[in-house]
């Protein structure tokens, strides 16, 4: 059983504005030619469905953090609309099950998958990395990864060891994690503790300290806490003004509620982190 199936059902996470309007996706490729019937280059693709930040940067640092290869096998958890998974695969022609807890964008990144023929190199399954049923599915009893990635998904769980205690039993001996999360610099206000539970579907992120105490704890060794707050917040800050500039552009093709919907997201987001006490990492450990 899931420890936190209540609050991380497939509908209490659609508060969260990103994960509504799913068809967006398709709306977009529609408006740009690329028709049902023709097959889509994952790399194009990913600049409509990628929900992480900085693009592919971000998958090629995992690529080279982790020495990914051919005969990697890699599980993405939280794999969202499956961007990540393919372009890793389409970099290294690694091996990815694409893990996704919401059923609507699960569907939609596997048939993203077949339309860019990639079906024999990444797999998608639908489900909740701390379900014991899956983490059994996944693993088939065994630890059987060599890399686990995850961009911005442990934050939509509050307990981190429960995720890193499975992420532990998935990987290979002196296999590795790359992930990409949220982290508490100073205490959050309580406009932002709210806005975070809301906008962000995010609660409980720990400090610098307590989550390398956790990955200590979980098993996991060299671990290198990169600190991405910079970076992120330049990011976030610039998606916003594209995304209002760019107004009636996105109206035309998605309609005024979709376009409000994201608005709200990604402002949310970006007052999150011009506010100081929100954190971005990018973690990279490994199996002990
Ligand atoms: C911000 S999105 C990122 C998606 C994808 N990693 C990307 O970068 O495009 C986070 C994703 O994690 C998924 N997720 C959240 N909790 C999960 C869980 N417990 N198990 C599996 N997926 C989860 C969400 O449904 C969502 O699609």
């Amino acid at each position: 059983m899931s420890n936190h199936a209540n609050i991380n059902s497939n509908d209490a996470i659609k508060t969260m504005k990103l994960y509504t309007h799913v068809d967006r996706i398709k709306t977009e490729l529609t408006s740009r030619g690329m028709l049902s019937q023709n097959p889509i280059d994952p790399i194009v693709l990913s600049e409509i469905d990628s929900m992480h930040f900085l693009g592919n940067a971000a998958i090629e640092a995992a690529v080279a953090a982790m020495g990914l290869t051919a005969s990697s096998k890699v599980l993405d958890v939280g794999s969202g609309f499956g961007g990540p998974a393919r372009i890793l695969s389409s970099l290294t022609k690694c091996h990815v099950v694409a893990l996704e807890l919401q059923q609507d964008i699960h569907n939609l990144g596997a048939e993203l998958t077949r339309r860019c023929n990639l079906s024999d190199s990444v797999d998608h399954v639908s489900g909740d990395i701390l379900d014991d049923k899956i983490g059994q599915q996944l693993g088939n009893g065994i630890s059987s990864f060599d890399a686990i990635v995850s961009y911005l998904v442990f934050l939509h769980i509050p307990n981190k060891g429960s995720v890193l205690d499975v992420c532990r039993k998935l990987l290979k001996p002196n296999g590795a994690l790359f992930a990409e999360d949220f982290f508490c610099i100073s205490p959050f206000t309580k406009v932002e503790v709210e806005s975070l539970a809301r906008d962000v579907f995010c609660r409980d992120l720990p400090s610098r300290e307590e989550y390398i105490q956790q990955l200590e704890l979980s098993g996991f060794k060299n671990i290198q806490f990169i600190d991405m707050t910079t970076e992120w917040t330049q990011y976030v800050t610039k998606r916003l003004e594209h995304f209002i500039a760019n107004k009636d552009g996105y109206v035309k093709v998605h309609g005024e509620e979709a376009y409000s919907g994201l608005l709200e997201f990604y402002a949310a987001v970006a007052t999150l982190f011009s506010g100081g006490n929100l954190g971005g990492v990018r973690i990279v450990a490994q199996m002990t």
